[in-house]
């Protein structure tokens, strides 16, 4: 095993401003939306949870102030269910709540892309190695993605970059990056790019919206060019660490939805519904036939 030093930090970019969602988004930040009973982003804490993440910085925007009183108390609720003797309730709220100051919330000011949201990180992760976390993207699998690169992190250390497999068809839409040599539990990055043209992708491997990165990142993005769609891309930056620190892909065996996109977002709802018990009998039987009435 390598010495790795730990990741103990999260940023999670929540500023974006969830057009493809209005006008559930006009006054509701796109990352509470809920799949079944949860917001989306409170997936993405609990798979970052999950994987041995202390601290959580949030990089927001103006109307996301709901989403720092989710991972809150909330006094008057609790009490209220308390009081009700609701204990079932209680324990989902507490279960949820990072530590008392294990959250930082700092604002992206302009929509310049997300190595502009990352960078805007900079200060409050400082000189040490971090998980990304996209909450557009929700995983579903028994153990989480986050879980997984940390394993592969310990053992081969660097960068590390979470993969799926897309329809070559789709690339267009990601960040993709080109297969090296195999690792166990993944394989080496020799390329990556950004939203590649319509048959130009050097595979069909799609960054999914999970990371592990050096801090000496936040430097190159400091001066990062735009790219891809005139924004500042994370992709481009790590292309460039890439000439000094090695990046692996961890191919994620679960799956990933994009919460982006409203089929995705369905999708999400469907799978997560079916994966509990408590409403998996109706759900199913209603989507039967609905589907057998076409
Ligand atoms: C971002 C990343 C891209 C990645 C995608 C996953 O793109 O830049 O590399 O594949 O997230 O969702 P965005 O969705 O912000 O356009």
């Amino acid at each position: 095993m390598t010495t790795v030093r730990k990741i103990r930090k999260a940023v999670l970019p929540v500023a974006g401003l969830g057009t493809r969602f209005l006008p559930a988004t006009k006054a509701v930040p796109k990352e509470m939306l809920t799949v079944v009973d949860k917001p989306v982003v409170q997936y993405v804490v609990e798979e970052a949870m999950a994987a041995g993440i202390e601290h959580f910085v949030f990089v927001t925007g103006r109307n996301k102030g709901v989403i720092e009183d989710h991972f809150d108390i909330q006094t008057e609720l609790e009490a209220t269910l308390r009081e009700r003797g609701r204990t079932a309730e209680l324990a989902v709220l507490e279960d949820m709540l990072p530590q008392a100051g294990a959250t930082s919330f700092t604002r992206q000011q302009a929509p310049l892309g997300l190595g502009h949201a990352v960078w805007c990180a900079r200060d409050i992760v400082g000189d040490e190695p971090f998980a990304l976390l996209l909450p557009d993207m929700v995983m579903r699998d028994t153990v989480g993605c986050l879980s997984g690169m940390v394993d592969l992190y310990e053992k081969v250390g660097g960068n590390i970059v979470a993969v799926a497999e897309c329809d070559p068809e789709q690339a267009h839409r990601y960040g993709i990056v080109g297969k090296g040599e195999a690792l166990d539990g993944g394989f080496r990055i020799t390329e990556m790019v950004e939203k590649p043209p319509k048959g130009t992708a050097p595979s069909n491997y799609y960054i999914n919206g999970r990371y592990i990165l050096q801090p000496e990142i936040f430097n190159i993005l400091s001066s990062q060019e735009r790219g891809a769609g005139n924004e500042i891309q994370v992709t481009d930056a790590m292309l460039k660490l890439a000439d000094r620190q090695a990046f692996s892909a961890y191919p994620f065996g679960g799956e990933t939805y994009d919460c982006g996109s409203k089929e995705g977002f369905i999708l999400a709802n469907v799978a997560f519904a079916l994966s509990r018990d408590d409403i998996r009998p109706l759900v199913a039987d209603g989507l039967r036939k609905l589907i057998a009435d076409g």
